[in-house]
């Protein structure tokens, strides 16, 4: 049924301009009707940072900015789902237009710059489904004008903490000017050291929850050095490699779009930010597990994340292009390889490749 609303609402929401689509699939979403997400394969599931994963694939940060249908994205089979980007006060993000579809590269534009209805709304929404079950991460980021950004996550830690399965803190984003410093040298250590303060203060309520810091891939090598460097010395759960990026791979068909300011996010952004983590996976050794983000649009796209280090996996832009289906598609695409394959389970798969990949030619 839901399939089928799909296969039929997209052509339409392919019509609209990309942020009213986006904001009627929201609407959309708050349909489906309530009930227990479907079971998926014991092969899928996988346990990473502490957490029991139904399946590896989740809803990236910026669907569900507000927290306003994380069940019913589970229920559609993600096996987690990530909500936000909250900044702690709500605020209204870039002027419109800040949302492009590039179909011809199956790649999309934003400069949403944190378009967020604040702690408090999202609090409260994320409240009333406490005791729900399923897997819900709260990703968090600083409002534009905010005199210590640092303060804004830590207040949001506390905040979120008896309702979070994990937290990202997202220092990663392209579109609030100067937020990308905090992944430099003494500001990002500094960074890390009060998040881990402020959720070790908030655990005495709530439990120890997974803290992840979310990248850009962007970064250049030497910077990635020293950010997993100090990642591994403050002890973070894990990374999720990564945001959006601000560089235009060439051969972009869409060029005209292609000029717009933002984050590239989707298929162009796949070879980039899969090598990214693989370069990540060879420098954290093991010492936490990584999110893989960017461009993942099929089974073999997930499998090659999984294979240069992910041991979780999100996406988002796909869905603009390929519906909700394709989740289902994706965790088939696993299943059959994990069947057909000589290794039996997907931690084992993981990071097989990254040594090899970080080897070949940089990808342009
Ligand atoms: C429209 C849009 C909004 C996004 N908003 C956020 C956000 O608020 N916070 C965040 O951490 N990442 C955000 N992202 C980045 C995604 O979470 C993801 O890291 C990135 O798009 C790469 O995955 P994809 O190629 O599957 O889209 C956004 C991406 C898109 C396309």
């Amino acid at each position: 049924m839901i399939g089928l609303l799909d296969r039929l609402a997209r052509p339409f929401l392919g019509l609209l301009d990309a942020e009213n689509a986006h904001r009627l699939a929201v609407q959309g979403l708050k349909l489906v009707p309530r009930g227990p997400a479907p079971r998926d394969d014991p092969r899928l599931s996988v346990r990473v940072f502490g957490l029991n994963f139904p399946n590896p694939i989740g809803m990236a940060a910026g669907f569900d900015k507000h927290g306003e249908v994380p069940d019913a994205l589970l229920r559609l089979g993600f096996g987690f789902v990530e909500v936000g980007t909250v900044t702690p006060r709500s605020q209204s993000g870039n002027p419109r237009p800040r949302l492009f579809r590039l179909p011809g590269d199956r790649g999309v534009i934003n400069r949403l710059g944190f378009n967020s209805e604040g702690a408090q709304a999202v609090l409260s929404r994320l409240a009333a489904r406490a005791g729900s079950g399923g897997l819900v991460g709260v990703n968090v980021g600083a409002n534009k004008d905010s005199p210590d950004r640092i303060a804004d996550y830590v207040s949001l830690i506390g905040t979120f903490a008896p309702v979070a399965s994990y937290f990202t803190v997202n220092i990663s984003s392209p579109n609030t000017p100067g937020l990308r410093d905090l992944q430099q040298g003494q500001l990002f250590d500094d960074l890390l050291a009060r998040v881990v303060e402020a959720r070790q203060r908030a655990s005495r309520k709530a439990g120890l929850t997974p803290l992840l810091i979310k990248i850009a891939p962007d970064l250049t090598l030497n910077e990635l050095d020293d950010v997993v460097g100090a990642a591994r010395r403050r002890r973070v759960d894990g990374m999720i490699v990564g945001n959006t990026t601000i560089t235009r791979p060439p051969g972009l068909k869409d060029q005209e779009t292609a000029k717009e300011s933002g984050g590239l996010s989707g298929r162009p952004l796949f070879a980039l930010s899969t090598r990214m983590l693989a370069e990540t996976y060879v420098r954290v050794e093991g010492a936490f597990p990584l999110v893989g983000a960017g461009g993942i649009d099929s089974g073999s796209a997930a499998l090659a994340k999984i294979r240069a280090g992910a041991g979780l996996v999100q996406l988002y832009s796909s869905l603009v292009f390929h519906g909700l289906g394709l989740v289902g598609e994706i965790k088939a695409g696993l299943v059959k390889a994990l069947a057909g394959g000589r290794r039996a389970s997907l931690p084992d798969l993981v990071g097989v490749d990254a040594a090899t990949m970080t080897a070949e030619k940089w990808p342009r």
